[in-house]
């Protein structure tokens, strides 16, 4: 498994796991010596069990050398990260280029390089020409794409049992082994009928970045119509009860609220735009951007409820802001929705603390200006206002009878509708939520 972030930990542990022999190999000596000791370096439910479980059973080590990779294994994951490129809204490719330029030359026998990052529709060909260049005489490196669907907070559940797995495999080379070495890899999921689909490379690469711009449209279609919701004095949570009964449009991911952030869903769609247009076809996806604009919308509108709960200015006052990670179970930051609302509020002078379960960590580094609680309750203490930005459990069981103690006033915007809002009226707050009257 070459990369081993949160996607390629996982699916390392997870590989071994399921019986096979697997190695992790990545540049970053401090993750590596972190994972070869069973630590995870991030949060993930269940995958330090399955670490642990799999390095003592021998089924599982972890390197930084590619020339361990080459030796260890014939077939090989790769699964580097893609972010958004410093000067644009595409992926930049350079990790996952650096992987086939180290490991190829490397490579003796027939090998096969099975793709998991998430990238634009064309890498996987591209990679393979360059891995033509650089095979040794005599060997053979395949490169088929075999797309990763996993979520944070159940990446274990999705890599043992995913809802399908896609291989998308090089139509054009004769003696491709991709499928019938992905029907021995994946043998257990498929004994249980998971849906296998083989496919070419770019339906494969295209079947991720649709996946997730269908998900971030879900969110943002649920925001817009909360925005009109708003002023019409309608109520989003019933309205999404309603329409989600409808079997064609079902009740997932039509939780109206603050939106969507994380480390794929934001820069996803971006990629899918930049590439669209690169493909000339840019029109096809220009209601992305609007996806992309509700989503950063509902943030502004936090900052704007906040300053108006305050009195019109956020200069001097203290806010409390429940939760950092992009959303429950993670301590992911990255694009974090709940943060970056926090920081733009104290960019306008407010005071403001914040309070996560597990993503205080990553949240202190990129956001050393924030203060920082040590729990709920001394987050909530003098508060002018408080934003429930990230709906961790222990915020949603959060008694506003006792919370009432705590703050200055009880002014409570709720960016993620997970509150019972009787009970806390009941105890005399002021309660905003977004898309409920
Ligand atoms: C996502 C995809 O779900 C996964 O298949 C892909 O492999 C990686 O990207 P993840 O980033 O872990 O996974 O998060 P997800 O659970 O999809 O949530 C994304 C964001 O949307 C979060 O910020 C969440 O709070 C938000 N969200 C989700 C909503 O605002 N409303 C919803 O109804 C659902």
């Amino acid at each position: 498994m070459l990369g081993t972030g949160y996607l390629g930990a996982t699916h390392a542990a997870c590989m071994a796991e399921l019986g096979h022999n697997a190695l992790g190999v990545d540049v970053d000596a401090k993750k590596i010596e972190e994972l070869s000791q069973g630590r995870v370096p991030f949060h993930e439910p269940g995958l330090p069990e399955v670490l642990s479980r799999n390095i003592e059973a021998g089924r599982l080590s972890f390197s930084t050398s590619y020339e361990d990779a080459a030796k260890f294994a014939t077939v090989h994951f790769l699964g580097v990260g893609t972010p958004q490129s410093k000067d644009g809204l595409g992926a930049d490719l350079s990790y996952v280029y650096s992987v086939i330029e180290n490991l190829v030359p490397l490579l003796e026998g027939d090998h096969l390089i099975l793709g998991k990052s998430t990238v634009p529709v064309g890498t996987a060909e591209k990679l393979q020409e360059l891995a033509d260049s650089l095979t040794k005489p005599g060997s053979s490196v395949e490169i088929a794409w075999n797309p990763e669907f996993l979520r944070e907070g159940f990446a274990v559940k999705d890599t043992l049992t995913p809802d399908r797995i896609v291989v998308g495999v090089n139509t054009h080379r004769e003696h491709s082994k991709a499928e019938d070495v992905s029907r021995e890899v994946y043998a257990k999921a498929i004994a249980n009928d998971t849906p296998f689909i083989v496919t070419n490379l770019p339906t494969a690469e295209l079947v991720k970045v649709a996946a997730n711009a269908f998900l971030a449209t879900k969110i943002s279609f649920i925001n817009a119509v909360s925005e009109v919701c708003e002023v019409a004095g309608a109520d989003i949570t019933q309205l999404a009860e309603a329409i989600g009964k409808d079997d064609r449009i079902g009740p997932k991911f039509l939780r109206a609220g603050l939106g969507f952030g994380g480390g794929c869903l934001p820069k996803d769609i971006r990629a899918f735009i930049a590439h669209a247009e690169e493909l000339g076809v840019g029109q096809a996806l220009n209601f992305l951007r609007e996806v992309d604009d509700v989503n950063l919308r509902r943030r502004q509108r936090v900052v704007d409820l906040a300053r108006s709960t305050a009195g019109g200015n956020l200069e001097g006052r203290k806010v409390a802001m429940l939760g950092a990670a992009f959303k429950p179970d993670s301590d992911d930051i990255r694009d974090s929705p709940a943060l970056e609302v926090a920081a733009h509020m104290a960019s306008e002078g407010a005071q403001v603390t914040v309070f996560d379960p597990y993503a205080m960590k990553n949240a202190q580094q990129k956001f050393p200006e924030l203060s920082y609680a040590e729990n709920t309750a001394d987050a909530l203490r003098g508060a002018d206002v408080v934003v429930l930005g990230t709906e961790w459990k222990e915020f949603k069981e959060l008694d506003p009878q006792a919370a009432a103690k705590l703050v200055n006033q009880r002014n409570m915007i709720d960016a993620r509708n997970v509150l019972p809002l009787d009970k806390w009226r009941d105890a005399e707050w002021t309660v905003i939520s977004l898309g409920r009257a």
